[in-house]
């Protein structure tokens, strides 16, 4: 990855998501697309000649939620007129071999379940149900449930 990707992974996004999100991106950038992010953190572009068709974003994560070192897969997109061609598969390929190189020996995803496209490319690839479960609440509370301050 490269600043000069950076439209068109934002654009691919775009595509995917309908959202343009780009102070979003930038974000990204910083956090994952330079050099200081070593080998925890991975940040790919694949490449049809000079166009990015695709992104792959992923990261190494010490000890969290009681883990040993676990590679982690955040996002992973490819332009609609670039799928079904092998270019996820290369993605997750190359993160795969910078993991092992790291020591790491697991990987991990969250994916939406009525996601079938990404579900089906995962379980292609190998990956399977893991043994975490996601958990989540609203943090809003209803207005009518609101408490008021006592006098
Ligand atoms: C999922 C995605 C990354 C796959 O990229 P891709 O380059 O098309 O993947 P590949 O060509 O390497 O496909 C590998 C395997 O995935 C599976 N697969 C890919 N697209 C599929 C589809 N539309 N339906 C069912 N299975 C599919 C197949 O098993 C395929 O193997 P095959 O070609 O031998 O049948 C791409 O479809 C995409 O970007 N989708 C939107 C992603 C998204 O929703 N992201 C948000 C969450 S992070």
């Amino acid at each position: 990855m490269r600043r000069a990707d950076l439209d068109r992974v934002i654009a691919i996004d775009a595509t995917v998501t309908g959202q343009e999100k780009r102070p979003y991106w930038l974000r990204v950038y910083r956090r994952y697309g330079v050099a200081s992010a070593g080998e925890q953190r991975h940040f790919l572009v694949a490449l049809r000649g000079k166009d990015v068709v695709g992104f792959l974003i992923g990261e190494v994560r010490d000890w969290e939620f009681g883990s040993p070192p676990c590679g982690w897969v955040f996002a992973i997109d490819v332009a609609p007129e670039a799928r079904q061609a092998g270019t996820g598969s290369l993605l997750l390929a190359a993160l795969i071999a910078a993991f092992r190189r790291a020591g790491v020996r697991k990987l991990r995803t969250l994916l939406s379940r009525d996601n079938t496209v990404i579900l089906s490319f995962f379980r292609s690839q190998g990956m399977m149900a893991g043994p975490l479960i996601p958990l989540e609440m609203d943090l809003d509370p209803p207005a009518a449930a609101a408490p008021k301050a006592a006098r």
